[in-house]
């Protein structure tokens, strides 16, 4: 298939999620292989059946993504597969707040450690070197606004997504001169059905969409961004 990114593998981690999906199915419609990373069968059903004719393009693993050896393993028969691993997008993430710092038990915080910069520093860790032999590949993280933003009752997620910057631009430093990039996302809300759910009242129209978003991450990923290595790329929208 023709596309900006035909005869590349793409590994979207969580993606067949809110967010996830339309970066799968942007890279699929791009001609990529993608490969996600997934925990409910259901969700990899319905992002192969929104994929029609390039779901023959698409695979996916059942695989807890903070888990190095679950982890490898994805890698591993991914490489087995196909020989080349040129872009990871991780997805993967997790949100808790609404109440002050002192009604948040320390296990929260350990969750959004776990979920937003432990999940990210196992899938780099994984995918770094072989992108670093073979001179190329671009990861890119999703993070969020609150990584800058921190506002009330968001103490643990703040502090998870700021560490999340921090540890992919340290990335990004590391492969300066390699041919590999390391970027991240910053969303502020996206327009996803879990969020449209929990807040009814909202203006919809102001939300940035999850397929908007997957056309910056794209473009992150592709030769047109080769300039860029370490940098934050906010996705407010007018939000
Ligand atoms: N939605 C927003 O408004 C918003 C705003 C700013 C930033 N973000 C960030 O954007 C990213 C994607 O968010 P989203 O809205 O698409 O969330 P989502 O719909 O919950 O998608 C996240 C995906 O990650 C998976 N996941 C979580 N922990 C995992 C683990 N340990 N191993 C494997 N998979 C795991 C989830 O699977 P399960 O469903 O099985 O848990 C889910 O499929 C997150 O990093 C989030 O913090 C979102």
């Amino acid at each position: 298939m023709a596309g900006r990114f035909a005869g590349k593998v793409a590994l979207i981690a969580g993606g067949t999620g809110g967010l996830g999906r339309a970066v799968s199915g942007a890279f699929l419609r791009e001609g990529a292989t993608v490969a996600v990373t997934y925990r409910k069968k259901e969700e990899f059903d319905a992002l192969a059946e929104s994929a029609g004719a390039a779901a023959d393009s698409l695979m996916g693993f059942v695989a807890d993504v903070t888990d190095e050896a679950a982890v490898a393993v994805c890698v591993g028969t991914l490489l087995a597969h196909h020989e080349r691993l040129d872009v990871l997008v991780n997805a993967v993430g997790g949100y808790a707040g609404g109440v002050p710092l002192w009604e948040t038990g320390a296990n929260v915080l350990e969750r959004m450690l776990t979920q937003n910069v432990r999940a990210n520093y196992v899938l780099c860790g994984a995918v770094a070197s072989g992108m670093v032999k073979a001179g190329s590949g671009s990861i890119v993280n999703v993070a969020s606004r609150a990584a800058f933003d921190h506002g009330a009752g968001a103490a643990a997620y703040s502090a998870s997504k700021a560490a999340a910057v921090a540890m992919m631009n340290s990335l990004a430093a590391d492969l300066k001169g390699t041919g590999v990039r390391a970027n991240s996302v910053a969303p502020g809300i996206i327009d996803t059905p879990m969020n449209r759910k929990s807040m009814p009242q909202a203006d919809f129209a102001k939300w940035p969409k999850p397929e908007e978003i997957a056309q910056v991450i794209l473009f992150l990923c592709s030769d047109a961004a080769r300039l860029i290595n370490g940098a934050t790329v906010p996705v407010y929208g007018d939000a």
